[in-house]
């Protein structure tokens, strides 16, 4: 029996609370995610019960029981506050996939300030534009990343610390850095903070369509739907070997790769490397995965490398399959049903969500290409583009629409109230996603209703990437849309116009890509750049990209009435 149980019963009989009370929590009482995490387990006599297994790419292995986490993000927490970090203070991770990442942002969170996670791949352009915009008082990162913190220093002068966890004595510390080893102490006590619901957790930065990444602000009672979804749509129970394959650098990777999987004491496994067939396999069946969340890009590459190799492992650990961030093609939930004897349940959900919205649920019936249905308490319709009228009646494509109210909902964009007002129209959330729904109330994703690119699952800005080509010396004018990708759905393409003395050559075109790789980082890198002589705008000056969008994709051009040099 899963633990949903019955759909229609869950959904008649719904109230937040449920979670409320399980979590032992009453209405204006102390909530703060980072004791959730830890303390609480260890309280409920779970101390030794593991929390974290991990391993990276060279087979280095450690693990971590929950008095573990509860010491080290003590550790963390009592650091950052020596160094007279406070509550609401913006606190950076920067790092891959490593045990501090995880606990750092329970010690952050203890303290009451705000995590804000950031991809480690990002370049320094990336990391500058985010540091910035937060006003980040601390950055904690690993020695190879703080090269690219050291670059962009001079201008940020709200940076007070930046903290190296893996500091090599022989080394010199640089302007403004400090070291930290987590492990060195086990510090059994640290004041909690005593944040309430509607206090700031988390800072995650996601893509916009024009302007530059938005800061998506989450709060302390985000833990309620976090902790409810990844009871019922992940399954998951003490007893369960879970894995996230999602980096905390975006929002699957904290709001079901740390907070929700040890909010339930659940033991979590963490790969830190990058993506491989054989090292998937083999640590699903190493570690005796049970829950395994992920994403549709790799489920392609696990078809594309075929069935014979799945035969090589036993997987038989595994009881349920989900998957998030983009369109889960229905090729792959029958493929994952044919080699895995279980099908990817697909879920569908966004930074500002917080948590999942629509999905398919455990004992649901799947339709394969369906995202499957709201989870409840959200009450999720297609609204009509230009009036955000609802759409009462099936199989007609109209924008997806929430009513706000559930806990996880972002509260703010940091320091953008206008863009996050947009966001709502008609007294309705709007993501900025196009579907339709069917007769069962089983929702079917269409794409997005704006220019931003999904590139394996991760949300690139056009916006960022035109802007960053402009600063390449050879580069006069730029413009970014997204184009088929067997594997990642999506890859970014660049359009570029040469200033004069510039000549057309391969050279250049992995000249231009670098540039993009360094500044941004690999996932934002055009994979491919075409040289034109002009790049089409309306009359207004703005890029046309629907144009070059319908080219790629092979779509109809539609109304280009506007455009300006036609
Ligand atoms: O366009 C939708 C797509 O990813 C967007 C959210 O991206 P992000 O904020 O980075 O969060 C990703 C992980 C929660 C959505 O607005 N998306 C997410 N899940 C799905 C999806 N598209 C299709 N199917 C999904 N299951």
């Amino acid at each position: 029996m899963s633990n949903i149980g019955s759909y229609e019963e869950r959904v008649k009989n719904f109230d937040w609370s449920i979670a409320e009370k399980e979590l032992g929590y009453k209405e204006g009482e102390v909530i703060n995610i980072g004791w959730y995490c830890s303390d609480r387990i260890c309280e409920m006599g779970k101390g030794d019960n593991l929390a974290l297994f991990w391993e990276n790419a060279a087979g280095e292995e450690k693990r971590y029981t929950y008095d573990d986490i509860r010491v080290y993000s003590n550790a963390i927490g009592a650091f950052l506050r020596n160094l007279g970090v406070k509550n609401e203070d913006r606190v950076c991770l920067f790092m891959d996939r490593i045990p501090e990442l995880y606990i750092g942002l329970v010690g952050i969170l203890k303290i009451g300030a705000i995590a804000q996670p950031l991809f480690s791949a990002f370049g320094d352009e990336s990391l500058f534009v985010r540091l910035e915009n937060a006003g980040t008082s601390a950055i904690i990162t690993q020695r190879k990343h703080a090269l690219k913190v050291r670059k962009i220093i001079d201008r940020l002068p709200n940076l007070k610390h930046i903290i190296i966890v893996d500091h090599d004595e022989k080394r010199e510390l640089k302007e403004r850095e400090i070291a930290f080893s987590m492990e060195s102490e086990r510090v059994d006590t640290l004041e909690i903070f005593p944040t309430k619901a509607e206090s700031p957790s988390l800072l995650h930065y996601t893509s916009g369509t024009t302007g530059m990444p938005k800061g998506v602000q989450h709060v302390h009672y985000s833990l309620i739907s976090q902790y409810l979804t990844a009871k019922w749509v992940l399954d998951i129970s003490e007893n369960d070997i879970y894995w996230c394959t999602a980096d905390p650098g975006w929002v699957t990777g904290t709001s079901y790769g740390i907070i929700a999987p040890w909010a339930l004491g659940v033991t979590q496994c963490v790969l830190d490397s990058g993506f491989s067939v054989e090292a998937w396999y083999r640590f699903i069946q190493k570690y005796g995965v049970t829950v395994w969340y992920s994403a549709p890009t790799a489920i392609r590459s696990l078809m594309k490398a075929g069935d014979e190799i799945v035969k090589q492992f036993d997987l038989s650990c595994l009881r349920h399959l989900i998957s998030v961030g983009e369109p889960l093609n229905s090729e792959a939930v029958v493929w994952s049903e044919k080699v895995f004897g279980l099908p990817f349940h697909d879920s569908y959900w966004q930074t500002e969500t917080g948590s999942i919205m629509i999905t398919n649920f455990p004992g649901m019936k799947i339709k394969p290409g369906s995202m499957g249905k709201t989870f409840p308490g959200i009450i999720g319709i297609v609204v009509k583009p230009e009036t955000y009228e609802p759409i009462n009646k099936s199989g007609v494509i109209g924008l997806i629409a929430f009513r706000p109210g559930w806990p996880a909902m972002m509260r703010a964009y940091w320091k953008n109230e206008e863009t996050y007002k947009g966001k709502f129209k008609n007294g309705w959330y709007l993501p900025g996603d196009r579907a339709w729904i069917d007769n069962d109330g089983y929702f079917w994703f269409i794409g997005r209703d704006d220019d931003i690119i999904n590139t394996a699952g991760h949300l690139v800005s056009p916006f960022e990437v035109e802007s960053a080509l402009l600063e390449h010396p050879a580069i006069a004018e730029s413009a970014v849309v997204s184009k088929p990708d067997e594997i990642n759905m999506e890859v970014v393409k660049a359009f570029v116009t040469l200033k004069p003395g510039f000549e057309v050559s391969e050279e250049l075109e992995l000249d231009i890509m670098n540039f993009i790789r360094k500044k941004l980082s690999s996932l934002a890198m055009p994979q491919e750049v075409e040289y034109v002589d002009s790049i089409p705008k309306t009359r207004s000056g703005k890029i046309m990209r629907r144009l070059l969008h319908a080219k790629e994709w092979g779509e109809e051009i539609g109304d280009i009435s506007t455009l300006e040099n036609d």
